[in-house]
């Protein structure tokens, strides 16, 4: 028997999943790790608790009673995008990596397209500069930290530092590198002239590969530490969006998923580059060699619910201590007791500001339209709703740029509620499907490592092979028609309190 295995440095945890060549999930490990907020809006990790998290899963899977560590036959790598590892000259970290999700850089995204020009930025590298993005921290060292930026010879996205750790080798994926914001993403190679334009080293960034393109072999002392065989093949992988796509079976036209994790995600495959002019959604370089994906991204989708959660629902968290149930199992019961639209009541989901579709990092989140009539059932029910409302805002982008949208499948913890999928079926109006297996970014990673190991002919042909449609939840019509007005005010809600949001952020700094 082939095993593969897939490794997904993520935010929360380094998830390792260990698969045989039919696809069938042997067994899998989580590591955690904090997430560091050194000060409002910023987000942090250490590198070295990301090696540590990567050794330790990957120690687990090869003693897992499922697994013969002999029959390893393969390593793919994946994990969560744009974070930033500033290496010196003998390889040392120079700081904590700054994440996806920190806001610090809206001053070197202004930079960065004043400089270049709005239109001039999405034409080189497909995307605009917004604050996630790996270049606006290189800048915001540069201007912030000098004395770091001084010493920095690599600077390496989260998973490909591990890749670094595991195999002595820089390397990176086309699908990361896209969203660095210095990649070709037409041409799948470095931007070097926008590199030079920012005053960027181009000898900072590792060369990219195409997603089941082996990178190196896991090195000795790796292989010590963890029981893994010495030099199995270590595969280039992906993002964590692009690897998830993979995972869910997004390698075709007309196939779209919407991943609701922390993030949410609404995820296109493109046989060609497709662009929104204004970089509502960003296009990047897809896993699959030589396709790319077109993606909204909602910073709070799942974190809206766990925000709710942890800040007003004690009740339903002791209620599930004691019964053993899930604290959202008792949540969405109560919010299925609210009508569609919840009576009036709208939330906004951006509580850590908002990429798809208003690029605004000064977002609040917001409960618009509260009356004496509402209670908590409504209000698990707007967050519900709105979240449904994000995730259509990028689809509907998606939509008008003529990608075609023909099946859309549900993953992510968000999929885990019948309730919560027939409301974005209803919002959406379009079917929602769910897969046989939703392991996430770490299982679309051992997926490459199947093609780069030769057991399947393409990425196409392995997820062919191994991913199957299990139950598609339809629209109601009525509620459609009911949610499409809800889904209007909820818009024009974002633009009434947007200068707000804006004039809050200054009185907060
Ligand atoms: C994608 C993105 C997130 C992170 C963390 O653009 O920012 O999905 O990759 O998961």
């Amino acid at each position: 028997m082939s095993i593969l295995l897939g490794l997904d440095v993520g935010t929360s945890g380094t998830k390792a999943v260990a698969i045989d060549q039919s696809g069938k999930l042997l067994t899998s490990a989580l590591v955690e790790y904090p997430l560091l907020t050194p000060k409002p809006g910023w987000a942090e990790q250490s590198p070295a608790a990301w090696k540590d998290a990567a050794l330790d899963a990957l120690t687990a899977l090869a003693h897992a009673p499922e697994v013969n560590a002999a029959d390893v036959k393969g390593l793919g790598l994946t994990g969560q995008m744009h974070g930033s590892v500033f290496l010196d000259a003998n390889n040392k970290v120079l700081r904590n990596a700054i994440l996806w999700c920190d806001q610090r850089t809206a001053k070197q995204c202004e930079q960065i397209t004043e400089k270049v020009g709005e239109k001039k930025l999405i034409e080189m590298v497909c995307n605009p500069a917004l604050t996630g993005f790996t270049a606006p921290k290189i800048l915001w060292l540069r201007d912030n930290e000098p004395e770091v930026y001084e010493k920095v010879r690599k600077v390496l996205l989260p998973k490909d530092y591990v890749r670094y750790e595991l195999t002595g080798e820089f390397a990176t994926d086309v699908a990361d590198a896209s969203g660095t914001l210095l990649f070709d993403v037409k041409n799948r190679r470095w931007h070097t002239d926008l590199m030079s334009l920012l005053d960027i080293q181009a000898d900072f960034m590792p060369k990219a590969f195409e997603g089941p393109d082996v990178t190196g072999t896991l090195s000795k002392e790796a292989a010590a530490i963890t029981g893994l065989p010495e030099g199995i093949p270590v595969v280039a992988g992906g993002g964590d969006q692009a690897a998830g796509g993979v995972g869910c079976g997004i390698v075709r036209t007309g196939v779209i998923s919407s991943t609701v994790g922390t993030s949410g995600v609404v995820f296109a495959f493109a046989d060609d580059v497709s662009l929104d002019p204004e970089g509502r959604v960003h296009t990047f370089c897809h896993s699959v060699p030589g396709k790319w994906h077109v993606m909204g991204v909602v910073l709070s989708a799942g974190g809206s619910l766990r925000w709710y959660r942890d800040a007003l629902c004690d009740e339903e968290k002791t209620l599930a201590a004691e019964t053993g149930r899930d604290p959202y199992e008792y949540i969405t019961e109560a919010a299925s007791g609210a009508p569609v639209g919840a009576e009036g009541l709208l939330f906004l989901p951006y509580l850590t500001g908002e990429r798809t579709p208003h690029k605004d990092p000064y977002a609040k989140g917001a409960f618009v339209g509260l009356s004496l009539r509402h209670d908590k059932t409504h209000m698990g029910r707007a967050v519900l709703d709105g979240v449904a409302y994000a995730m259509r805002d990028s689809l509907e982008i998606i939509r008008e740029m003529g990608v075609p949208i023909e099946q859309v499948r549900a993953s992510g913890g968000g999929a885990k509620s019948p309730f919560w999928r027939q409301i974005q079926a209803d919002v959406n109006d379009a079917p929602l499907s769910t897969i046989n297996v939703d392991e996430g970014p770490a299982y679309g990673a051992a997926i490459l490592a199947t093609v780069a190991t030769g057991l399947y002919a393409s990425v196409e042909e392995a997820c062919d092979a191994i991913i199957q449609v299990v139950d598609t939840c339809e629209p109601v019509a009525d509620n459609t028609r009911q949610y499409d007005k809800w889904f209007a005010e909820y818009q024009k809600a974002y633009t009434a309190l947007a200068p707000g949001f804006r004039r809050v952020a200054e009185l907060l700094s």
